[in-house]
């Protein structure tokens, strides 16, 4: 086995432990709605991934200085609406502005639909619109973290080839592409 030398990790360069995550952040950019006291507001989310296939659980990263942390620790509902490329510019906006001080349906021009099973809304212009419970709150005080049960689930076929926006961290975000299909025994 040829030897290591201890201290030679061309082509390596130190990376910034606080950049790590534009290297992980799985994506698609999310949108994020609850509904509390009366008033429906929206948030953009990049921070989930999957963690069960059925019942569908989702767990997402919802930071508490967030208006929406409040709203979705209190009613335990929210929907997830996944916007396709064309809604970029208005995902960013909804992510740089809070629902404390505006309505942001209102503001940036998007509609809201009915849910079925809970409260906050559905967003029209998004292809795909997940209804929420949360299911665990446990590490909601030391990580911001949810884990949601994803109850009802929609997709617009009018949006047949949609393509997800992934984040890279300060505006910039890697457009989904090509599809390749691979033999697979897993889902
Ligand atoms: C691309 C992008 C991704 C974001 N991802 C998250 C996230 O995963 N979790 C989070 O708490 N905030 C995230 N944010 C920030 C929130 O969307 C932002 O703080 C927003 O203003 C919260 O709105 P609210 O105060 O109305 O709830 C993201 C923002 C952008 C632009």
């Amino acid at each position: 086995m040829p030897a290591i030398a201890a201290n030679n990790r061309e082509p390596m360069r130190p990376f910034p432990l606080p950049e790590v995550y534009q290297l992980l952040e799985p994506g698609p950019v999310v949108l994020l709605t609850t509904a509390h006291q009366g008033r429906s507001n929206v948030m953009t989310m990049s921070w989930h991934m999957m963690v069960e296939f059925t019942p569908p659980l989702l767990a997402c990263i919802v930071s508490s200085a967030d208006f929406s942390f409040t709203a979705l620790r209190a009613t335990r509902e929210c929907v997830i609406a996944v916007p396709a490329l064309d809604l970029a510019p208005k995902v960013v906006e909804i992510g740089n502005c809070s629902g404390r001080d505006i309505d942001k349906f209102a503001a940036i021009g998007l509609t809201q639909l009915p849910a079925a099973l809970v409260a906050p809304p559905l967003v029209a212009e998004c292809f795909a619109n997940l209804e929420c419970r949360v299911d665990e709150t446990r590490l909601v005080n030391k990580y911001n973290l949810f884990i949601l049960e994803i109850v009802a689930a929609w997709s617009n076929p009018a949006q047949n080839d949609p393509q997800t926006i992934h984040h890279r961290g300060y505006g910039r975000f890697v457009v989904d592409g090509e599809t390749i299909v691979l033999p697979s025994r897993m889902p």
